[in-house]
């Protein structure tokens, strides 16, 4: 698998804030990390080139490395490029203007605007806490903040603030989120505390400079297993992935719809677990998903109900909690119920709930990806379905995280 698109967004920046030349092989080289790799160096920190199989470089220029940029930061599609670099960026004693894409535009930013506010930092917006913003930073306070979201970017901007404002930041979320900001910081003896799901960091006087090979992706892995599930023969193995388990609820769902992932051959690289995973196809049987375990496995909802409607004919699977889908790159859980309904599948939402019916016939009908790389693969796993006829409006959108993900997507269903 390609590297970690999580992993890679936190050691380009996390490498810019060292004292040194970090080098690390593995990143990702897609849309969402050329995001950050191209802010990082129109804020005067050397990156190498990303991808063309070689290590990526970053000249680390110490805890507070930034030169103003000339004009606006272009996020792209990139929420963690927006929401990581403002946390990065309020500890700066100059005005930053970030933008994105027009998805990117519409997603919401008072969920680390408001706490870096309270930090000290002056945060400006033009239409309602979203991008095109303004920040400018200086000297912080330090922050105990209560998240009413369980996000890992809301996480990772205020603990990284802290790192540049040199403050202490403890972050308090309903549930765990992923943890990769914090494995990584603990390799560089940042000391990291997780007291229940509060986490908390002191600040350091420096980091040091850091090499590592970034783990492959889970999320892109998961694309790949779940064909492998649908399968009619076969089993599909794919080397290289991170299973970090809180982000692993994908591994945990589909093991009790009765599709265990095997895993072999484990190992551990930048302070996070991974392994050869190896999928088999399986009869499913519906899923019940709750509210605490979406964090683990949020980029994954739709390619679950994807596979729930692949379950037992007329049993039901249940997504509790999955609200935070109406505010990821499109508004996922309108666009899975009504584009599972395009395909014959009932499938409804009510509040927060997704609700998805097996249904035994191969789906047929064309799917609107509006621009999300993660509809897109989704719903292009369920076209290989034997006898279904799944067509995306644009599938283009995999670039932003998994380029190569129809080259694999067909070297995984043509193996012999
Ligand atoms: C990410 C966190 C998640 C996830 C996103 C990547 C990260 O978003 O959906 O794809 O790298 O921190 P939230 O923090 O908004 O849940």
């Amino acid at each position: 698998m390609p590297g970690d698109k999580s992993i890679t967004h936190r050691a380009l920046l996390v490498a810019s804030l060292t004292g040194g030349r970090c080098r690390f092989t593995g990143a990702l080289a897609a849309g969402d990390t050329r995001s950050t790799a191209a802010a990082l160096r129109r804020l005067g920190i050397a990156v190498g080139p990303l991808g063309g199989g070689k290590a990526v470089t970053v000249a680390g220029a110490g805890l507070r490395p930034f030169r103003a940029a000339d004009g606006a930061l272009d996020c792209g599609n990139s929420g963690t490029t927006a929401r990581l670099l403002l946390g990065l960026l309020a500890g700066h004693a100059f005005e930053s203007q970030l933008t994105g894409d027009r998805s990117l535009r519409r997603r919401p930013m008072a969920r680390v605007t408001e706490p870096l506010r309270a930090m000290g930092a002056a945060i400006r917006a033009a239409d309602g806490e979203r991008l095109p913003l303004a920040v400018r930073g200086g000297a912080l306070a330090p922050l105990a903040w209560n998240s009413p979201v369980a996000s890992a970017q809301v996480k990772t901007c205020l603990l990284l603030a802290g790192l540049v404002g040199g403050v202490p930041v403890s972050v308090t979320e309903p549930v765990i989120s992923r943890d990769h900001t914090e494995r990584l910081l603990r390799l560089l003896g940042v000391r990291v505390t997780v007291d229940g799901t509060t986490t908390s960091v002191e600040p350091v006087d420096a980091l040091p400079a850091f090499d590592g090979d970034i783990p492959g992706d889970l999320s892109s892995a998961a694309y790949l297993l779940a064909a492998g599930v649908l399968a009619e023969a076969g089993e599909v193995v794919v080397k290289n992935v991170g299973v970090n388990p809180t982000r692993a609820g994908f591994l945990r769902v589909l093991e009790r719809m009765g599709a265990p992932v095997e895993l072999r051959d484990r190992w551990v690289s930048c302070g996070e677990p991974g392994a050869t995973l190896v999928a088999r196809p399986a009869p499913l049987t519906p899923a019940v998903v709750e509210a605490d375990e979406i964090p683990s496995l949020v980029d994954e909802v739709p390619l679950l109900a994807c596979l729930a409607s692949r379950a037992e004919p007329g049993w039901t699977s249940v997504f509790r909690g999955v609200g935070e889908l109406r505010v990821k790159e499109s508004d996922r859980l309108a666009l899975v119920a009504s584009n599972l309904a395009a395909l014959g599948v009932s499938a409804r939402t009510e509040g927060d709930t997704l609700f998805v019916e097996g249904r035994p016939d191969p789906p047929r009908g064309r799917v609107v990806t509006a621009g999300d790389h993660r509809l897109a693969m989704a719903f292009a796993v369920l076209g290989t379905v034997p006898g279904a006829e799944v067509e995306l409006d644009d599938a283009r959108s995999v670039g932003i995280s998994y380029p190569d993900f129809f080259r694999d997507l067909a070297r995984v269903l043509h193996a012999s």
